[in-house]
């Protein structure tokens, strides 16, 4: 079964408690999400795979480590997952991006495909599929079916806000896929939105409604 990992730091904390705050702004809220997105990065890449290259110092020639992968590519599902992709192309400038439109039904909160793009080179590559919201978990398992299925094997899927009902769901379906969270809230409501959450990230993230 995939992995959750759960990261808390103090900084994290803090401006994920400014984001819940329905009176923080949609500027305010946008450089949020970005902050932590980059702080996230820091730990949802700690295993990525190193190889020894010489490099010659003032000093003299030695072996150092530089990343294995020349380019990772992020995966945000629209429109939200908008929000985390400047954070995380901060810290791995080198990254490509693709994207996945998805929207979720009001009634059923059933998730819709409606935009497919990705970089070359893809499939082979390390994806990050980002969404600060991991609600029924729909959303994310099509995704990945969906990246899948042109064939991606490493992908992970990095989310602010989750509750336990979306990350079974995400381990049921994708046993492979590693999660990793800010915050893991209580549950759902009986409109499928994130309890306490931060509401509609997205509405929140464009300053749409
Ligand atoms: C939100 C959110 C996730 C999804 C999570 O998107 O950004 O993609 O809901 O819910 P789920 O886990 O139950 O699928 P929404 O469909 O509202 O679209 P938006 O990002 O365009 O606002
Ligand atoms: N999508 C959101 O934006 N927020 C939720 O709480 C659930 C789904």
């Amino acid at each position: 079964m995939g992995r959750l990992h759960v990261i808390s730091h103090p900084l994290i904390e803090a401006k994920l408690t400014r984001m819940r705050d329905k009176n923080t702004s949609s500027q305010d809220f946008r450089l949020l999400l970005k902050e932590i997105s980059l702080l996230m990065g820091y730990e949802i890449t700690r295993d990525f795979e190193t190889v020894q290259v010489e490099v010659e110092t003032p000093i003299c020639a030695s072996q150092f480590p530089v990343l294995k992968q020349e380019f990772f590519t992020i995966v945000p599902i629209l429109r939200a997952g908008l929000g985390m992709v400047d954070g995380l192309l901060e810290l791995m400038p080198f990254s490509h991006v693709g994207h996945i439109g998805l929207v979720r039904d009001e009634e059923t909160h059933v998730p819709t495909e409606y935009y497919y793009k990705m970089p070359e080179g893809f499939e082979t590559s390390e994806v990050i599929v980002v969404d600060p919201m991991l609600a029924t978990g729909g959303s994310a398992v099509d995704a990945i079916n969906s990246l899948k299925k042109r064939g991606c094997t490493n992908i992970r899927l990095v989310n602010l806000v989750a509750v336990p009902e979306g990350i079974a769901a995400v381990q049921a379906a994708h046993p492979d896929v590693d999660i990793y969270v800010a915050a893991v809230d209580e549950g759902l409501n009986e409109n499928a939105y994130i309890v306490p959450g931060l509401g509609d990230a997205g509405d929140r993230i464009f300053g749409t409604k």
